[in-house]
């Protein structure tokens, strides 16, 4: 059981990339299932519904979100029709929306969970104990886990990497734009990446226009940040493979497309 995973998908540049390339990874990974994080998917900022739609149709089965998630106001109305896309778990109960979503593949089923960090993010419920209440869920029906984590603090992710070794398939730390390279199989079968990294503009500041964020650092005045339209784009994703009936990881492959690192089918 192969699963594609694409990091956060950055206004449309990033959704370009995603429509470029979806049907090259397809054909040169052979994913059973695809999984794109979308929570800057609209102008950077949230999700629509034509946008959650679209990444179905692009061949997506499964949109995961984070910090993000509520920015476009619209997905108010259609959060609760929207059965494959997810929002962090530990959002405080009462939230709208699902933190965990089930996919049928060849007479298979996977869980997807997100969940998000508390280190320099909101304080929002604690993601350790909320995990486990979600991997006891899911353990009912499946042993294929996915969980997207979406964090700040490299020290967290890696915390929450080791804390479900063993007992879910693949953790993937999103959020920081930036991927790392620490991809591993940690010793219990999960497989394991602190940062899967963004797809979207290469030359901006996490997507974002480098002379705006440029200038908040250089005078600390207010600025208004706008997604790089024009330069070159990127995208980041893993591929990570684990045993249909355990659950347990066997392999996981980093992806970083752009100038620097182009793609070979
Ligand atoms: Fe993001
Ligand atoms: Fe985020």
């Amino acid at each position: 059981m192969k699963i594609l995973f694409i990091g956060d998908v950055v206004g449309s540049p990033g959704r370009k990339m995603v429509q470029e390339y979806l049907p090259k990874l397809k054909e040169k990974y052979k994913p059973h299932v695809v999984i794109i994080n979308g929570e800057n998917a609209a102008a950077g900022k949230g999700i629509t519904e034509k946008i959650y739609k679209q990444f179905l149709e692009w061949g997506a089965q499964v949109v995961t979100l984070g910090n993000h998630a509520w920015d476009k106001r619209e997905i108010f109305e259609f959060i609760d029709d929207a059965k494959y896309m997810i929002r962090p778990a530990n959002f405080p109960e009462g939230t709208p929306g699902n933190g965990i979503a089930y996919i049928q593949m060849n007479g298979t089923e996977i869980a997807v969970i997100n969940l998000q960090g508390r280190t320099f993010l909101p304080a929002i419920d604690d993601p350790f104990r909320t995990v486990d209440h979600y991997i006891t869920e899911a353990k009912k029906r499946t042993n294929l886990i996915f969980l997207d984590f979406h964090a700040e603090a490299t020290s967290e992710k890696q915390a929450m990497g080791w804390y479900v070794d063993g007992r879910v398939s693949c953790v993937v730390g999103t959020h920081t734009h930036v991927q790392t390279a620490d991809e591993r199989i940690l010793p219990a079968g999960t497989a394991y990446i602190t940062d899967v990294g963004m797809t979207g503009p290469y030359d901006g500041i996490l997507g974002v226009q480098r002379d705006a964020v440029m200038k908040r650092f250089l005078t600390a005045l207010p600025v208004r940040f706008d997604i790089d339209e024009k330069g070159r784009n990127q995208l980041s994703g893993v591929v990570a493979e684990m045993d249909q009936k355990t659950g347990k990881a066997k392999e996981i492959k980093r992806i970083l497309i752009n100038d620097d690192h182009p793609f070979f089918g």
